[in-house]
């Protein structure tokens, strides 16, 4: 039986892949921390590994003796109280694993982000696509891209999934958006509609599979659901999905700013991140966040299950089961 190593395992999408593979038998080993969560780690064939990044030999021999014949390297931060947290977590971790599988037969499946590329242009709204400029403008997508590249120069099998905004169950960002609407306020950042993208996480997992079983190596792939949504239909969706009326709150994005500076600046003060921030700012600010998914397509054979008001429905259910929402 395969051995697959998940890190970031204790996280929305990680727990999410852990559950798909034990589903198809493979022998999964969760790379969590001594205080990650286990809450949806609960099956008892999971095993666990405590990763050392820091300590590269300890790091090199562990990988060796698993030999794994795919990593899904996951572990990663999307907010940070400090923008270093974003190299040494999502650059320098990332490094060191390559370093320690270099030589070895694993695949590894590397969790970038839409973020690493930066948003697309404003004046013919066309999809980014992976041959594209990388112009990030945030510490986040910045690290991410460093990463990448590290990865292109120094290990050959490889696949890099980019993928745009992740929803489902268990996500807790999105899931604050819904909260939002389900209290009767439909906010709206700056006057231009938004171009949004997504991806349901069951699809995203499906991608993930994919990726895996592909002897396709050495490449790219942007991960949505291959359509684009105004920042209203998203609204609507959600609305009609909720049963719900509300009024409609529109922002100029000047305040926006002012606000996810004040709350990065309390977030300094607090030691803690909070949801709105200086990096985030820049990502609500873009107006483009539409991505080209055909190289998946053919590459992979993705045709992607879940377009936005299935996914809404489904995970709007998944809320409503466990008690999150009323
Ligand atoms: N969600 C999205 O929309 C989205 C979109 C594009 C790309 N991604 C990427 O996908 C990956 C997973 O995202 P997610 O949404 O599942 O995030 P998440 O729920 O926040 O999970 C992040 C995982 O990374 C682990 N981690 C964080 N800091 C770590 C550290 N210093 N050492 C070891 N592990 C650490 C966390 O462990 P703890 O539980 O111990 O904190 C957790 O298991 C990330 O790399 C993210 O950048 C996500």
């Amino acid at each position: 039986m395969q051995k697959i190593l998940v890190t970031g395992a204790s996280g929305f999408i990680g727990s999410s892949l852990v559950d798909r593979l034990l589903q198809e038998g493979y022998d999964v080993v969760a790379g969590i921390r001594k205080t990650s969560s286990r809450e949806y780690l609960q099956d008892k064939r999971i095993k666990f590994i405590d990763l050392p990044y820091n300590r590269p030999k300890e790091l090199s021999d562990i990988l060796k003796d698993e030999n794994f014949s795919t990593i899904f390297h996951l572990a990663g931060i999307t907010k940070a109280k400090k923008q270093l947290d974003f190299e040494r977590i999502n650059f320098e971790y990332t490094k060191s694993l390559i370093d320690s599988i270099k030589g070895l037969e694993t695949k590894l499946i590397f969790f970038s982000s839409f973020a690493a590329c930066g948003e697309g242009e404003e004046i013919n709204f066309s999809p980014k696509k992976v041959t594209d400029p990388n112009t990030p403008n945030t510490g986040y997508g910045k690290a991410k891209l460093k990463a990448e590249e590290y990865l292109k120069d120094n290990f050959e099998n490889y696949i890099i999934l980019r993928p745009t905004g992740v929803y489902g169950a268990r996500e807790t960002d999105y899931f604050v958006y819904f909260q939002t609407i389900n209290n009767h306020l439909e906010p709206y950042l700056g006057y231009v509609p938004q171009r949004l993208t997504f991806v349901h996480i069951d699809d995203l997992v499906e991608v993930c599979l994919l990726s895996m079983k592909s002897k396709i190596k050495g490449k790219i792939y942007f991960v949505s659901d291959g359509n684009v949504y105004f920042d209203t239909e998203f609204a609507k969706i959600t609305k009609e999905v909720l049963g719900k009326r509300t009024i409609k709150l529109k922002f100029p994005l000047f305040i926006v700013s002012w606000i996810s500076s004040f709350m990065e600046f309390l977030g300094k003060i607090m030691n803690r991140t909070f949801t709105l921030n200086k990096d985030k700012y820049n990502i609500l600010k873009a107006r483009n966040w539409n991505c080209d998914i055909d190289n998946l397509k053919e590459d992979l054979g993705f045709e992607p299950q879940t377009d936005l008001r299935k996914g809404v429905e489904k995970t709007i259910k998944w809320y409503k089961d466990e008690k999150k929402l009323k």
